[in-house]
């Protein structure tokens, strides 16, 4: 069964981007699909440093998150739009994850994979210019990233206190991109 995994490059406790994951998570949620929503700030890393991963490999986070990527088929990727790109965090992630070690493929937990960029901000822009590096990047290590993409401009009003997003216009675009990654695994699989 294709699996996705749902992610924001966000730790922040109250990360909207970590809203938004969640919200288009849901819309991924059908049959034939297994969905799973992830929260980076359990996967604290350090930045990487080619010296520290001669020294000691993988820390225990990066080797945790590359086996959840390696283990699914598709990731919702939500990016907090930093200075135009994406954050540190998410960048740092994906290097880590990026390291081939013992057995495994180049870039095998992206290689082949498919991704649907979402991203939000309380800024009109909503965190789109984000997604244009971002794009680049996932493509650059193999990924099949989808044409849908979406960019939520001013969402402190489009959440409720427990940061959901409430607002019905946003989740049905939400919902719809995870609606649409959750389709283009199935219709891989065939
Ligand atoms: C930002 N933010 C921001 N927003 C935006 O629309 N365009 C931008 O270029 C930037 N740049 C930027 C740089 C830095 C260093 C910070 C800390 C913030 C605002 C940022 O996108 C916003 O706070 C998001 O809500 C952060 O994501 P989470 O943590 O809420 O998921």
């Amino acid at each position: 069964m294709p699996k996705i995994l749902a992610f924001a490059g966000s730790g922040r406790k109250k990360s909207y981007n970590f809203s938004i994951a969640k919200c288009a998570a849901k819309g991924a949620n059908q049959d034939g699909i297994e969905v799973t929503v992830i929260d980076m700030s359990e996967f604290d890393m350090p930045i990487f440093n080619e010296d520290l991963e001669a020294a000691h490999g993988l820390p225990e986070n990066a080797k945790k998150f590359k086996q959840l990527l390696m283990s699914h088929d598709g990731f919702i990727i939500a990016n907090p739009e930093y200075n135009s790109g994406y954050s540190g965090l998410l960048k740092n992630a994906i290097d880590w994850a990026s390291r081939k070690e013992e057995g495994e493929k180049p870039l095998q937990a992206f290689k082949g994979k498919y991704a649907a960029i979402i991203a939000t901000s309380s800024g009109a822009l909503g965190g789109i210019r984000g997604l244009v590096p971002l794009r680049m990047l996932l493509g650059n290590i193999g990924m099949h990233v989808l044409p849908n993409q979406l960019a939520v401009g001013g969402i402190g009003k489009l959440v409720d206190e427990e940061q959901n997003v409430v607002d019905e216009k946003t989740k049905t675009n939400l919902y719809a991109i995870g609606h649409t990654l959750a389709e283009a695994l199935l219709q891989a699989a065939k």
